[in-house]
Formats: C-alpha cells, structure tokens, sequence
C-alpha cells in the first residue's frame, strides 16, 4: 500500500520503519531539515533500541522529504504524526495536526479516496475538526475530495517502541466510515495475522496472541488513548502513595507490588514504586485530560491527584537529601540518571532535571550521569550550566562518588544494576545511597557501606 507519513518523531519514523518492513510502499514528510539530513544519511535521528539497524535494512524503500505535495497525491493512505504540544493551560496543541491536514487536503487528486489517519495524540473531537478543514480546503479549491478521517492512537513506549509496533497488544480504529476500517485492516494484515518475518532484534514473544483490532467512533477512540495512559499513570501514583504510608508504618512497598499484583484483576505491570513518570507522554495526556474536562465544566479529582503524587515524589527524595545530609549547602550529591527512563535519551519532564535544579537552588555542588542523556540534559538546564559552577556531567560513572555526600539513582538504567557498590561507597565521604526506583536491595546495598535510603521501604 502507498502510503505517506507526515513528522518524523519517535511515532512518524517507528511506523515508517515499521510499515516499510512489512513491505508497504512508505513516504515520510518533515520540515526539519537536520532531521532529512540525517534519514537521507540512513542515520536515525531518535535514539531507541533496534531503530537504526532496521532503518539501515528498510531506508533505501523510504522516500523523505520536505514536501506534502510530492507524495500525497499517490497515497492511498495518509498518517498525520505531528506533535501535539501542551499550551500553557495545559491542553493539547493541535494546530501542527490541522496544518498538515490542510496541507494535504490542497495536494489531494479530486475524487480519489484517501484515507487520513490521525496517530497524533489529540483531544476529544479533533478527528472530527480534521474532517472539517479537509473539506473547507476542498470547498476554497472548488473540487469534491473522497477523503475519509480515521483516528487510530498510538501506543508505543520509548525505549520499546519497535518492540510494541511489531506486537501490540491491540489496535484501536475509530472511523465513521467502512472504505478507512478496510484500508485500515490491509495497512495492519501483517501484524494482525502475523505473517511477517520477525527481525532478527525483535522475534515473535513465544506467548504472543494475534492483536484484536477495535473498531469504535473516533470520538471514542481519542479518549481510549487519553484514558489508557491516565490509567497507567494513576496506578503507579497510587503505589507511590502506598510507599509514602509504607515508609511511615515500617512496611515494604515492592513486597505490597508483589502481594497485590498476585491478583489477576490487578496485575504486576507498572506497580513499582519510585520517581514516578516523566516523559512526553503522561505529564502532557493527564494535564490535557483535566484541560478537556474543565472545557466541558467536568472535575477529575483523582486525575488530579495522580499528578499532584506524582510531582509530589520529586520533592520527597530531596528531603530524603535533606535529612540525610542536614543541610544541602555545599554538600557533593552524585545523580545517577538523566532520562526520564532507561533506554531513550529522552529528558522531557524527567524527574532528575527537577531535583537538580532544587539541589543547585540549595546551594548543593551536583555531578550527574548518564549514558546516552547528557547532551539533552546539558541542553535543558543550560541556562544552569552557563550560570551555575557547581553544576557538572560525567561520562564516567565510577567518577560520580569521589568525595560526595550522597548518590541518588533517578533512572534504572540496567548499567546502574551491575556497578561494583563496594567500589562506589569507598570513594565517598559519607556513603548515602537514596534510590528512586528501588533498584538496589537494601541488605546487598548496607553490605557494601552503603547508608540506604529507599522508595517505600525500611
Ligand atoms: C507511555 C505509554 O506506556 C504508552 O502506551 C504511550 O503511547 C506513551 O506513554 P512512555 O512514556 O514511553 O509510554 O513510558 P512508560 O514505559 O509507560 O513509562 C512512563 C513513566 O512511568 C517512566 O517515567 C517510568 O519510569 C514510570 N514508571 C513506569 C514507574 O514509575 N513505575 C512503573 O511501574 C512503570
């Protein structure tokens, strides 16, 4: 199938590689030009695991480029990708998404039909606004379009996003016409039956069951994805809250996880108490939730909540800093982790941006690692970097204790599992270890001369 791909992000470029793996005939659009320079290059500008080697398989197949009108006209199938980022009230942007609807709506052949799939995260009734600028654009070009709109919310998680492209859990439609759900089910065959050849970094997990694909109305479709990441979020915002009342009662949240996740209906996943969520997605969905709601005069007491517990965890592990160490003035603190999570160099929203920047307003001298994230992180907390001497990154992560006051392990990086703790607590003048994830078991940690502070945990 010929299909075209507007934005290049860690959604637009996953489904490009992805589609053109399974054999579809893919274009990919974007307008950044150091982004073009790079996929022309066969390089991938996102950094998640296994996409440069499938990109170096599928690039000669992908067409890139600048330009809606040189590939739109052909497709048969167009995918809007385009970021949808917060306004200052918190709720979505989706000026990026109807720009590119236009953009595509002025290029469309007359009477050929189209199917334009919004992938983009967007609030509730956005696919319908899309439909309405497709036809003003056809209305101001006097011709009749056939273009059918169809939202179909994507779900990958960075860090596994090839991993969940190639087998999902589910795939949601939400279209109000026949012609978009069969083009829509071609599109996917291969993954719904499939048939495809599992790449050699991704095989087929031995107890994966074939994907349903839901069908529904769109409008009902744009609030599954706001709804499945609220849900996640507030799960693990309330076993975050258990650890703070674990912590207060001399009780061990990660054996509560374990208990509680022993129950079908509640299950293990995304119980596992720490720093909370960062990233792109949760901090932006649940604030566009609330901006939603409150456009429809709606209160969402425990969305709100999950935020507030989840922000609120930031603020704990300093006064866990505090405690320790009494005063942060002066005091050496060592940040393990940079990235909102392992495998991505991601810092959007990331925890350990927020507790830097508290720990330099303190007057603390800071020292952070990180394997991939350092470029980001040096980027985002410039205005730090040029003003603040006492704040430092290094590649080395055996360099972080010398002579600090304390270790804070932000993001569990699997680097972070293996390191010698003995090697790390001799270098320091005072071995703390306040672990944000629960990484570290607690006996193995004081073994190794380490104080040690937990999430939830005596
Ligand atoms: C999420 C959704 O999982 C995905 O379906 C959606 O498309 C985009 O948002 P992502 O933000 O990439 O994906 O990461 P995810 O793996 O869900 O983790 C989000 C955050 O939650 C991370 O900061 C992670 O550290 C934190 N987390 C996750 C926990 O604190 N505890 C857990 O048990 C699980």
């Amino acid at each position: 199938m010929k299909i075209a791909i507007i934005g290049t992000g860690y959604v637009g470029l996953t489904t490009a590689v992805v589609l053109s793996y399974l054999h579809h005939d893919v274009a990919a659009v974007d307008k950044d030009e150091s982004k073009l320079a790079l996929l022309h290059a066969g390089k991938s500008p996102i950094h998640e695991p296994g996409i440069q080697n499938l990109l170096e398989d599928v690039w000669h197949t992908i067409r890139f480029t600048p330009s809606v009108a040189e590939v739109v006209p052909d497709a048969e199938l167009i995918l809007i990708a385009v970021g949808t980022p917060p306004k200052k009230n918190g709720e979505a942007d989706t000026r990026h998404v109807e720009q590119a609807a236009r953009e595509v709506a002025q290029v469309c052949l007359p009477n050929k039909h189209y199917t334009l799939v919004v992938k983009s995260t967007v609030p509730i009734g956005t696919n319908q606004r899309v439909a309405e600028v497709v036809e003003n654009v056809f209305s101001e070009r006097g011709i009749r379009g056939n273009v059918s709109v169809a939202s179909n919310p994507e779900f990958l998680q960075e860090g596994l996003a090839l991993q969940g492209a190639f087998y999902p859990d589910r795939i949601v439609v939400g279209a109000n016409s026949e012609a978009a759900i069969d083009t829509l089910r071609r599109l996917y065959k291969p993954i719904l039956e499939q048939t495809f050849d599992p790449p050699s970094e991704f095989p087929r997990p031995p107890s994966y069951h074939l994907p349903p694909m839901m069908t529904t109305d769109p409008n009902s479709a744009e609030m599954i994805k706001y709804a499945a990441n609220t849900f996640l979020a507030l799960k693990i915002s309330f076993i975050n809250e258990i650890a703070g009342l674990c912590e207060a009662v001399d009780a061990d949240v990660t054996e509560v996880a374990r208990g509680i996740g022993l129950d079908a209906r509640i299950g293990h996943r995304f119980l596992r108490a720490g720093l909370g969520w960062g990233g792109s997605c949760y901090p932006k969905d649940t604030a566009a939730l609330l901006g939603v709601a409150a456009q429809s005069g709606y209160e969402m007491p425990i969305t709100e909540a999950a935020r507030a517990i989840n922000f609120r965890q930031r603020e704990r592990i300093v006064e866990k800093l505090r405690d320790v160490l009494h005063t942060l003035e002066g005091k050496t603190v060592g940040i393990l982790g940079l990235a909102f999570k392992p495998n991505t160099d991601d810092i959007r929203e990331a925890p350990a941006l927020d507790i830097i920047r508290e720990l330099l307003a303190e007057g603390a001298i800071v020292r952070a690692h990180d394997p991939i994230a350092i470029a980001n992180a040096r980027q985002a907390l410039r205005e730090k970097v040029n003003t603040n001497n006492g704040l430092h990154f290094t590649e080395d992560v055996y360099e972080l204790p010398y002579d600090a006051d304390a270790l804070v392990l932000v993001t569990e990086w699997d680097l972070y599992h293996r390191l010698e703790l003995r090697r790390l607590a001799k270098q320091m003048k005072t071995p703390n270890l306040i672990d944000g994830r629960n990484v570290y078991l607690p006996e193995e940690a004081r073994a190794a001369g380490f104080h040690y502070i937990g999430v939830g945990r005596t």
